[in-house]
């Protein structure tokens, strides 16, 4: 699509999506006097809207999904060739792609050995709660069943995954949750002057021991995991402090705490490696991944153990109910692991991982040259292609602004053809950090143009 797109063809699409799209994540109310977005097409980092309009989208979908950018033939073509050869057949059977492209991801994660398939972030997050459950009961009688989970992390959508949600304004009437989850303190370093008791120094050791208090508290054998992000997502972009997660991996290995790594977000190169946690040096007994592991081509969702893990679930082939126990029909679907495997394929050749870490650098480098400019910037973080930029009324108090005005800074952007994100309906009154995940294709004019947007933005939203 080249901006010739003739509007009229679609106006028919966009009454049917008005009248019958519940779409997710908003209020409907505008689209009575106002259309609905409907995008079209995408190529590369761009996509068109059913007005022909051109946007660059610094969102990789909105969702941080489409790491190797739109209209990738070449992953059209796999999944085509496999859905003719086989489109399904349930996961108690294996299928080609599912078992070479299980081989690919462990060869790229050290230490882990086992692939569960099934279709969402939410779904895998919930497989592995699940596993936990099961490993207290076979175990432990019952009792180590607790999981551990921090706030403002986010984990998914389900009940279950929300009673995980560290986003009080998402799981906001949502509740009653599962019982058995326990929050743990955050650890955003800008925002420890609201946390009691939090030091000048040695910031990322002491978050972590805030969560050896509350295993203390609720008792060592009654917790059976601690689930986070390696860099908090939709909460803020949170990298974790200095000496934060050498703490926290000692902490679990003392009371014998399964660490599982949610990187449903930064997994598949986000951040520059493989995967977020192995910038830290973690040694993950559990890792979940979603959104790019196929860069939004094909649904496909992975839970992913260590053997000493898979081992608990058939250590003993007498008891009827000792095997992992659960179902996913869809992570039968084939297309998923073969889109996968060309979705890595493309990382690899097109050194993709290595342009995450370049361009990352001239993101943070653009923003940091933004916050000198722009007094509302009070806080900028980021890990490769994964920043953000948290705005407040006063640098001194850092106060957040009002999310209407992080919004509008969105809204601009927009109508400057530039897709951004924020916070969006996670920590209440925190709703203030810019979030910005263009594609790992990115080139250096396409930061500079999103940049570029978000000063002009501010200028005007801020005066
Ligand atoms: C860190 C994290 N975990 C899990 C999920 C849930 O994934 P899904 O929407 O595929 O269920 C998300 C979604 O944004 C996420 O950001």
């Amino acid at each position: 699509m080249d901006g010739t797109f003739n509007e009229n063809d679609i106006s028919h699409v966009v009454e049917a999506d008005r009248a019958h799209i519940w779409h997710h994540l908003t209020q409907h109310k505008p689209y009575e006097t106002s259309d609905p977005r409907i995008i079209v097409e995408g190529k590369g980092m761009k996509v068109w809207d059913q007005k022909g309009k051109e946007h660059l989208d610094a969102v990789s979908g909105a969702v941080w999904t489409v790491n190797v950018g739109y209209g990738r033939e070449s992953i059209a073509d796999a999944i085509r060739d496999q859905l003719v050869k086989l489109n399904y057949f349930a996961g108690a059977a294996g299928s080609v792609p599912g078992a070479i492209f299980a081989q690919k991801l462990i060869a790229r994660m050290p230490g882990m050995s086992r692939v569960y398939y099934c279709n969402s972030g939410s779904e895998a997050n919930e497989k592995a709660f699940k596993m936990v459950r099961q490993i207290a009961h076979a175990k432990y009688g019952g009792k180590k069943h607790k999981i551990l989970y921090r706030d403002r992390d986010y984990h998914g959508t389900t009940i279950g995954a929300l009673s995980a949600g560290g986003q009080d304004e998402r799981n906001a009437q949502y509740g009653p949750f599962a019982p058995g989850f326990v929050r743990v303190p955050h650890c955003l370093e800008y925002r420890k002057h609201e946390q009691d008791g939090a030091p000048e120094a040695n910031y990322g050791e002491w978050a972590a021991d805030q969560i050896e208090k509350v295993i203390l508290a609720e008792g060592p054998d009654t917790i059976g995991a601690l689930c986070l992000e390696p860099v908090t997502a939709g909460g803020g972009v949170i990298t974790p402090p200095e000496g934060y997660w050498p703490r926290v991996q000692e902490i679990c290995r003392k009371y014998d705490i399964l660490l599982h790594i949610d990187e449903v977000v930064c997994g598949i190169g986000r951040t520059g490696t493989w995967f977020g946690y192995q910038h830290y040096g973690i040694e993950p007994d559990m890792v979940t991944m979603a959104k790019g592991v196929a860069s939004g081509y094909a649904a496909i969702a992975c839970l992913v153990t260590t053997e000493a893990v898979f081992e608990k679930f058939k250590d003993q082939p007498d008891d009827h109910l000792n095997y992992f126990r659960d179902i996913s029909t869809f992570g039968g679907c084939t297309a998923g692991p073969a889109a996968a495997i060309e979705n890595m394929r493309i990382i690899e050749d097109e050194g993709l991982l290595q342009n995450t870490l370049t361009m990352g650098e001239r993101m943070m480098g653009n923003l940091h040259a933004l916050m000198d400019k722009h007094a509302v910037i009070g806080d900028v973080r980021g890990k490769g292609l994964f920043c953000g930029a948290e705005l407040v009324s006063d640098r001194a108090s850092r106060d957040p602004v009002p999310e209407k005005m992080a919004q509008a800074v969105v809204a601009d952007c927009m109508a400057q053809g530039v897709i951004i994100g924020v916070t969006n309906r996670s920590v209440p009154g925190r709703n203030n950090t810019l979030c910005f995940s263009p594609a790992l294709i990115a080139t250096p004019d396409d930061i500079d143009r999103i940049t570029d947007a978000v000063d002009g933005a501010l200028g005007r939203v801020f005066g």
